[in-house]
């Protein structure tokens, strides 16, 4: 125990998706704190892998070589030996197999949010490349919509919620599926 916080175990990877701007990142951070379990960002192991960021990656080699990347980050930490709560970039869901390993491998939980309230949220679109104008946003999140909802174990909406109130949904959506255990020491 941490002081008197309560201390869990992740039986299984959670997977947190969702298009740009649903709070994946910011709500994994933020239920690894109440919860105690590790979290991983996967664009940001990306970055750190390949010393570079995301945007330079697009920019230098293409989307492509982002997805091969991204790919194989995805198939090497859902094998991981301690169960992780990763958010994900919001195109995990473009590829067949990266929707395989989702389904297969863990308990993916999908972050609903509108190209709208997405786009307010996000305060530096320069470091998004696929996120350009409004109309671009929305035909985009139009297209993955299915593929969210294909792959999806469970939907948090998020529109109009802070990131604690979102943390504490799926914490209670985690429990309940017994995704997440009470640690016993
Ligand atoms: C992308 C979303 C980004 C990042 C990359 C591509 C996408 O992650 O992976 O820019 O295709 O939607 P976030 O969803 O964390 O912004």
């Amino acid at each position: 125990m941490m002081g008197d916080q309560a201390l869990y175990d992740l039986t299984t990877p959670v997977f947190l998706i969702g298009f740009m701007g649903a709070g994946k990142s910011s709500v994994a951070r933020k239920l690894a704190r109440m919860c105690g379990v590790a979290s991983l960002d996967l664009d940001a192991y990306i970055e750190r892998r390949e010393g570079r960021k995301i945007s330079a990656i697009f920019k230098e080699d293409g989307e492509a070589a982002f997805r091969a990347l991204e790919t194989e980050a995805l198939r090497e930490l859902a094998q991981d030996h301690d169960p992780l709560l990763i958010s994900c970039g919001g195109g995990i869901v473009v590829s067949p197999e990266n929707r395989r390993i989702l389904k297969d491998q863990g308990c993916t939980v999908y972050l609903v949010v509108d190209a709208d309230e997405a786009a307010e949220r996000i305060s530096d679109k320069s470091s998004r490349p696929l996120f350009n104008d409004l109309a671009s946003a929305r035909a985009r999140l139009q297209e993955r919509v299915p593929l969210y909802e294909e792959v999806a174990d469970q939907s948090i909406q998020t529109s109009g919620k802070g990131v604690y109130a979102i943390a504490r949904e799926l914490q209670r959506c985690l429990e309940g599926s017994g995704v997440i255990c009470l640690r016993h020491e």
